[in-house]
């Protein structure tokens, strides 16, 4: 049974196939978590409250958090009553257990504030969900400071380490490591989206490595503004607070309203970074992302971005639609520059009509021409945005998010619509709900450039609320359009990877991961990603950054094909031994996409520990893997050969290399190792200063 609620011990236990939870309701009726690790194999020996009294900290253990009953917990809730009352009594009333659901509800009597704990246990993914729902049964507005989706507490340990995901535009999800030490540490975003700066994720290991080690995780489902707190209290043990940040947020809850919180996926690994990364993967392919079979596997796409820029029009899509088609694109993206005025990124955002001059029929002309090359059509846009100068700011100043009296700040030359109004959410799904009606468009990449800055929603007496409706809207619209159109795919981007989150992976199909395609950042930017998020979701395009004798063709490729395979490059400065060369990489990758898209993932080796980045791909029914292998520049590095062990593999199998013809036991593979030959030449080593060099092997399982 994935959820028991022991009645003699008055404990909860959740559990998955390796992961225990549990929480116990006190002699005065408070709900405090006891256990969170491996799974205990005896249900009846999970810690229940007695213990909880030997351990005088364990007091401050709430599930839910709140600003009162007497402590100073790093709260989950705040609120106002009418008389200004701001302390929080709950108490629990009842719980219900339906398979692997369980709700536990909480009361504060004297106000009527109702309060309900989620909980979801994902037994085969070794995931589990908790978020809140409170709701306001009193006559009363009661106003909400602060709603956490969830407070975690790890045991008793002096020697933590955090993992979190830093970064910024062009250099987003790099791995940050620091011991946790006593005090707090907070990351958080206040830009209105998950923002490049820092991923809403933690793990907090005990000095783990990819293979071994206890690690406890969590990631928030929320694409707005957010907060993670991580408390360290000498003698106690670490508390973990996250959800929708409470900075400039407030609430207004009416009689009868209810506010959900975003929820927070969480888990733990006994086997390392590793475990952490495949369970949350194979949680994102099997539970969250939509799975029509247009889904199913991540197309080759093309966009012209890099190539035409704005300069966009039907002659000139037409001629890369033919090259693109000839590499074996599978996909044609036109991207910015294809409606309004915008000629440039000084007009034309929100005037969602097709720009004539560049293309006198329409788009539809283009359309069929690129179905005619047997590829589908995306489009780009930016919905949330408007220049100033365009029609429809001209037509609906008020839509913009403004104090009054205050500059109104431009970056990159647009303002921000509030998506939280009611007229500007219909605007935006109705026009992306026309488009994708009346022209047959398979892909859109939904863009997000800019930061919030002034948060003003002229007119609404509760203004901050703006940073919630928005995202509620936001999820609402793309559920609507994905209901309505299944077999689209959903792209997000935020001027680079700027809204990753999996609140928004429950709608979108993928990520555009960052604005930088440089091969070799990439593989830092890539390992990240990789830490939370399924490398099916992570769009990687192969383009000519970084110059375009900076990196072999292939090599680009390999480090773009461990990820769903985009290419942005210029093809119309392809000669004719490049276009071959790509495409020949584009065949080999469709080949084995299906163990990269839907597989689980290995990472052999880390670009920031060795000239090396080394991946394995192995199929879901093990009968494939797949091995990257980018070798950087490094001293020394003229005479490498690297001996790779592999991972995951059936001891007993026969694995055969598909280009050599050899065959290898899984044993062997796994404890010997497989050698690659990166043996330079003289001359490729004294002629460049930067040699980068690349292999794929793919084994199939024989027997
Ligand atoms: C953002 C995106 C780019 C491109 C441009 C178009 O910067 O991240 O990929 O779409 O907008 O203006």
């Amino acid at each position: 049974m994935p959820i028991t609620y022991n009645a003699t011990k008055r404990l909860w236990i959740l559990e998955t196939q390796n992961t225990g939870y549990a929480f116990g309701i006190s002699g005065d009726g408070h709900i405090k978590h006891t256990y969170w690790g491996a799974r205990i194999t005896r249900t009846k020996d999970y810690p229940d409250l007695s213990e909880h009294q030997k351990n005088p900290w364990w007091d401050w253990n709430d599930e839910i958090p709140v600003r009162g009953e007497g402590h100073h917990t790093e709260e989950c809730l705040k609120v106002r009553y009418k008389d200004q009352v701001r302390d929080v009594v709950l108490t629990c009333q009842n719980h219900k257990i339906s398979g692997d659901y369980l709700v536990v509800t909480l009361v504060d009597e004297a106000y009527k504030l109702e309060v309900d704990l989620h909980y979801r246990v994902y037994p085969e993914n070794d995931i589990m969900e908790k978020r809140v729902v409170i709701r306001n049964l009193s006559s009363n507005e009661i106003k909400i400071d602060s709603s956490f989706s969830g407070s975690f507490y790890l045991p008793e340990n002096n020697d933590y380490r955090l993992t979190s995901l830093t970064g910024m535009w062009g250099h987003e999800t790099r791995i940050q490591r620091e011991t946790v030490h006593e005090g707090k540490r907070v990351f958080e975003s206040r830009v209105g989206r998950t923002s490049h700066f820092m991923n809403p994720f933690f793990a907090v290991d005990e000095r783990a490595t990819e293979e071994h080690g206890n690690v406890w995780y969590g990631l928030l489902a929320w694409s707005g503004n957010w907060k993670m707190v991580i408390h360290k209290r000498i003698y106690e043990t670490v508390q973990i607070v996250l959800g929708v940040n409470n900075w400039d947020f407030r609430y207004s809850l009416m009689p009868g309203e209810i506010f959900e919180t975003p929820g927070v996926f969480f888990g733990f690994s006994q086997s390392g970074f590793g475990t952490m990364s495949r369970n949350l993967h194979r949680f994102q392919q099997e539970q969250l992302l939509p799975g029509t079979d247009a889904q199913k596997h991540r197309k080759v796409l093309y966009n012209s971005w890099e190539a035409t820029n704005f300069g966009v029009n039907e002659e000139n899509q037409k001629a890369l639609a033919d090259k693109a088609a000839d590499i074996g694109a599978e996909i044609f993206v036109v991207d910015d520059g294809w409606f309004g005025e915008r000629n440039n990124d000084t007009a034309g955002l929100g005037d969602w009509f097709v720009n004539r001059d560049k293309f006198p029929d329409g788009l539809k002309p283009l359309i069929e021409y690129v179905n005619r090359k047997g590829m589908d059509f995306g489009l780009w846009f930016e919905p949330e945005m408007v220049n100033k100068n365009s029609r429809l700011y001209e037509q609906h100043p008020e839509w913009v998010l403004q104090f009054p009296n205050r500059p109104k700040t431009e970056i990159r030359n647009q303002l921000i619509l509030n998506l939280a109004k009611e007229e500007v959410r219909e605007f935006v799904y109705e026009t992306l709900d026309r488009f994708l009606t009346e022209l047959n468009i398979k892909f859109i990449k939904w863009d997000m450039n800019r930061p919030i800055l002034e948060s003003g929603w002229g007119g609404e007496k509760h203004q901050e609320k703006m940073w919630y409706q928005y995202v509620m809207n936001l999820y609402a619209i793309w559920r609507e359009l994905k209901r309505k159109h299944p077999g689209v795919i959903l792209e997000s981007c935020a001027g680079g990877g700027g809204r990753v989150d999996i609140g928004i992976m429950r709608y979108a199909d993928q990520f555009w991961t960052s604005d930088n395609t440089d091969p070799f950042d990439r593989q830092f930017i890539q390992e990240g990603f990789s830490l939370c998020y399924a490398p099916k979701t992570m769009m990687s395009w192969v383009t000519d950054w970084g110059g375009k004798n900076g990196y072999p063709l292939t090599y680009r490729f390999h480090s773009a094909m461990m990820g769903s395979l985009g290419i942005g490059a210029d093809l119309s400065e392809y000669s004719p031994d490049e276009l071959e060369e790509a495409r020949g990489c584009i065949s080999r990758y469709k080949a084995i996409r299906d163990t990269i898209q839907n597989g689980r993932l290995y990472r052999l080796m880390s670009p920031g520990k060795t000239a090396f980045t080394a991946n394995e791909f192995v199929a879901p029914d093990h009968n494939e893997v797949v091995v990257f292998c980018l070798k950087n520049p490094a001293p020394l590095s003229l005479f490498s050969v690297l001996r790779l062990k592999l991972r995951g593999l059936d001891e007993d199998g026969v694995y055969q290399d598909t280009e050599t013809g050899k065959d290898f036991s899984g044993s062997y593979l796994m404890n010997r190792g497989i050698d690659l030959d990166f043996h330079q030449d003289w001359e490729i080593k004294v002629n460049r200063t930067r040699h980068f060099d690349s292999k794929i092997v793919v084994y199939k399982k024989i027997n």
